[in-house]
């Protein structure tokens, strides 16, 4: 049902040139990763406060605070790289489990962030159960994306 979208998806004029081109994937891949570290950076900060450990000098509500910008410029970063890289290897993707546990785990994963997370850690001081059960789940669906972005190219 959804191959002839992945295969209108293939054959768009960006997905053309970037598969065409010797450059530009490795390129938009490697700006990819450079937005991971970001996102990764800013989601590893908050988690580890959330768990107990990392940055204890600061309040949980201080350190998700200053990690919100950089979080959010990580997703946009992510987004506005993983299209392209998508678009130009649709029909591989249509077929490949690690990019479908990715794309499904990645909006979970985006909504725990924005909705459950920041709420939580908005207000929060100290560590409590609540903040380890948050900081944890956070961590790993955040770990499921990424090693389904890795694992897409080893599949
Ligand atoms: C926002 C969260 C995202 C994370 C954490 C993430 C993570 C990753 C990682 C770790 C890689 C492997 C990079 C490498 O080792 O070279 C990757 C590759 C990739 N990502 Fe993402 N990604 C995200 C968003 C997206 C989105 C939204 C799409 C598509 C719509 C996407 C499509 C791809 C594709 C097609 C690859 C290349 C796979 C290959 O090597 O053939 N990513 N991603």
């Amino acid at each position: 049902m959804l191959l002839p979208f992945f295969e209108w998806c293939e054959a768009t004029t960006l997905g053309r040139v970037v598969r065409e081109s010797l450059w530009m994937f490795p390129v938009i891949e490697a700006i990819h990763l450079v937005g991971l570290c970001v996102l990764g950076g800013s989601l590893l900060v908050v988690d580890f406060r959330l768990l107990g450990t990392g940055l204890k000098d600061s309040t949980i509500a201080d350190l998700d605070r200053q990690a919100r910008p950089w979080m959010l410029l990580g997703v946009a970063v992510m987004l506005s790289t993983g299209v392209p890289l998508f678009l130009s290897e649709a029909i591989k993707c249509y077929y490949n489990t690690a990019f479908w546990v990715k794309i499904l785990t990645l909006p979970v994963a985006l909504l725990f962030t924005l909705l459950v997370k920041e709420r939580f850690a908005r207000t929060a001081t100290e560590t409590s159960t609540s903040s380890r059960w948050v900081g944890a789940t956070d961590l790993l669906l955040w770990f499921v994306v990424a090693a389904g972005g890795r694992w897409i190219g080893f599949s």
